[in-house]
């Protein structure tokens, strides 16, 4: 059977864009071998008993891959893919239309699982459990609740940090991975991978001058291959070598590091409005005119990885390597 990927979310750009990028199975999925290790054995094993794959919970910052293995576990499985998110599903009516569509097997992949409202969570639980869900009929004194069966489906739930989901929630799950930042040298294979799908011709220093500067994160250095490329096409003959790559990441304005203007925005406003910190996460938030939770989910992660900022029970502390970083002199210490 032809497999479907039915996307009821207008904002999973991970899916619509580029297809052709994304790896169809685990074999070529680059990076996250703990994960991708304990995957096989778990599809394999299901596949065996007929089953469908238990729950899967992925967490870990934005762009690392969590859309994708949700497709490629659902490739592997032979079944199909159903996306959708937390936000974009309201009330419980609406989850349990979304699960009453499924077929045996399918895959449901919940993005930002942890922005969904309690009601619609508390249908999960039975689905997740027994593979039903409870619709409640009548009000008051008359109201009662039958059970509508489900068929066997495995729920992929994603979200940025597994601290924010309720326990209930967070127990139903029989498979949980933390998503890790890519090496660089992950991820110029995956930069060599995607530039031969696309056709592009890129040197090997190339690929490893775009890995360094992608963050750690694939659909970053998916996104700058492109873009380079276009430089290269335009500005240069079109290969992309270690030259090109420099000069059309300057262009964009992502640092040797990795640190793009937001980045540099947060450490410079922080050393120049909070004299390094401690700043607490809102008002520094509001400082950069940027939503918190993007700032705590997307930017930090990265800059506290690498060592350009800390958290304190007081608030966030920009580094002394931030003020190298950025050529910035660091502030005297006397006071
Ligand atoms: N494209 C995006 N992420 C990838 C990965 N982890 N492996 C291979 N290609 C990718």
């Amino acid at each position: 059977m032809a497999r479907r990927i039915i996307t009821t979310d207008e904002t999973e750009e991970d899916l619509r864009l580029d297809p052709k990028l994304r790896p169809q199975t685990l074999d070529q999925y680059i990076g996250q071998e703990k994960a991708k290790q304990s995957l096989k054995i778990y599809i394999e094993a299901a596949k065996k008993r007929g089953e469908p794959l238990d729950h899967v919970l992925f967490y870990g910052p934005p762009g690392l891959g969590k859309t994708t293995l949700a497709g490629i576990i659902a490739n592997e499985m032979g079944v199909n893919l159903k996306v959708t998110s937390g936000p974009a599903i309201e009330k419980p009516g609406e989850i349990a239309a979304v699960l009453n569509s499924l077929n045996e097997g399918d895959v449901l992949f919940l993005d930002e699982i942890h922005r969904l409202n309690r009601q619609v969570e508390e249908v999960l639980y039975p689905a997740m459990e027994d593979y039903a869900i409870d619709i409640m009929i009548g009000k008051g004194a008359a109201a009662r609740s039958i059970r509508l069966d489900l068929p066997p489906f495995t729920l992929i739930g994603a979200t940025t940090r597994a601290g924010l989901l309720t326990a209930p929630l967070r127990d139903r799950f029989g498979v949980i991975h933390h998503l890790e930042y890519y090496t660089t040298q992950e991820l110029k294979t995956i930069v060599e991978r995607s530039a031969r799908v696309l056709g592009v011709k890129i040197d090997s220093k190339g690929a490893e001058a775009i890995a360094r500067r992608s963050r750690g994160t694939p659909r970053l250095a998916n996104r700058l291959l492109k873009r380079t490329r276009d430089i290269a096409q335009v500005m240069y003959d079109g290969e992309i070598t270690e030259e090109v790559a420099g000069k059309a990441l300057d262009f964009l304005d992502v640092d040797r590091m990795g640190l793009d203007t937001i980045d540099r925005l947060i450490l410079t406003t922080m050393m120049e409005k909070f004299a390094g910190g401690p700043v607490g996460l809102n008002n520094l938030a509001a400082a950069i005119g940027e939503d918190a939770g993007t700032l705590e989910d997307v930017y930090e992660p990265f800059l506290i990885k690498n060592g350009f900022l800390m958290r304190t029970p007081t608030g966030r502390v920009v580094t002394d390597l931030a003020y190298h970083h950025l050529g910035i002199a660091l502030p005297s210490k006397e006071d």
